[in-house]
């Protein structure tokens, strides 16, 4: 069996970091789609040349032509544009949901087994979207955003602590964005729940900070948002798919039923392996924590709406 096969779609920020976490990890293959002339070419020579200094093999090619992306076992969509100043979120909507469509119409058709995991935004619906060109089945369709939004979560908490991130689970369920639902009633350090070492008002306060965790970054670049926990939160799903490790975490996953949702991709923790999401976890909700939760959804459910107006 020879090396597995990766292709990313988008070389910006996100794209091409996801393009050199994977081949730091060896996980295979790396193929770099853009549309841009040049772009993805540069990044991906100057990623391969990267290799023999990390001790990997895996080789890095930039391209404009997806037959180079032929037979691969994992598709990473990033492609689509940022939100500009005096864009509404419909403009960026109908570009964006034109992007995807498009992007993930063609990865499928040169590698149909594959696994595709969606990091463009607006996260939820741009998963939907690709799902419906892809006409994958909606298990080997998988959104980026709960890694992220818990990293983001473990990182404050053990800065706030001082215990190891690797100690600090966390779980975030819903869409991406504003409506998130943080369950602090799931976050243990080491096996211990989070309110052993942290007052409930001091946890609020680091929720809400998770919960704007993007805006975070957009304010501080100025020029773009994050990039870095994305693509590696990424790479570590895309590396439970491929390895087929079969890691519990929290993604935009299809609902069948499960969480009393269907026809939807909405944050839920999964289990990843080399079939894509096999199996959806249901947890018990609160009252106050379910209806969080569709609220969520709703949200998630009228983007829908606006992306079906588009496709
Ligand atoms: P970027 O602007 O640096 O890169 C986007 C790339 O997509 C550009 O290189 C552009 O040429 C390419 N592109 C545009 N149209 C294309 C097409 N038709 N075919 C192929 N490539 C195309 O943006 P960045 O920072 O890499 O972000 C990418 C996307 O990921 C954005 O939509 C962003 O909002 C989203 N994002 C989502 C996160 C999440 O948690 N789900 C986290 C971070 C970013
Ligand atoms: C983030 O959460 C922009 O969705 C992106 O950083």
């Amino acid at each position: 069996m020879g090396r597995k096969k990766i292709t990313v779609i988008g070389a910006g920020n996100v794209g091409a970091s996801v393009a050199a976490y994977a081949s730091a990890q060896e996980l295979g293959d790396v193929v770099l789609v853009d549309i841009l002339d040049g772009i993805p070419q540069g990044k991906g020579l100057d990623l391969f040349e990267t290799t023999p200094v990390l001790g990997v093999d895996t080789s890095v090619v930039g391209t404009n032509d997806y037959k180079i992306s032929q037979d691969s076992d994992v598709i990473i969509i990033t492609a689509g544009i940022a939100r500009k100043p005096g864009m509404s979120r419909d403009d960026l909507l109908a570009t964006n949901v034109k992007i995807v469509g498009e992007v993930a119409e063609k990865a499928a058709f040169y590698s149909p087994g594959a696994i595709m995991i969606v990091v463009s935004n607006p996260l939820d619906a741009m998963v939907y979207t690709a799902w419906k060109k892809s006409q994958f089945e909606p298990r080997h369709i998988i959104g980026m955003a709960g890694v992220l939004d818990t990293a983001r979560l473990r990182s404050f908490i053990s800065e706030e602590i001082g215990v190891s991130v690797e100690d600090i689970h966390a779980l975030v369920l819903g869409g991406h964005g504003d409506t998130m639902v943080p369950l602090t009633r799931y976050c243990f350090v080491g096996g211990i729940p989070v309110t052993n070492f942290i007052s409930s008002e001091r946890l609020e306060e680091i929720v809400q900070r998770t919960r704007q965790g993007g805006a975070e970054i957009v304010g501080l670049l100025k020029t773009g948002s994050a990039y870095y926990a994305p693509s590696a939160s990424a790479v570590q799903m895309a590396r439970s798919v491929l390895l087929d490790k079969k890691r519990l975490m929290p993604v935009a996953a299809y609902l069948d039923g499960e969480f009393s949702e269907r026809g939807i991709f909405v944050g839920v923790p999964a289990i990843l392996g080399s079939a894509g999401v096999e199996k959806v976890v249901e947890v018990d909700l609160t009252p106050q924590e379910m209806a969080a939760f569709g609220n969520s959804v709703a949200a998630v459910r009228e983007l829908v709406k606006e992306v079906d107006r588009f496709l």
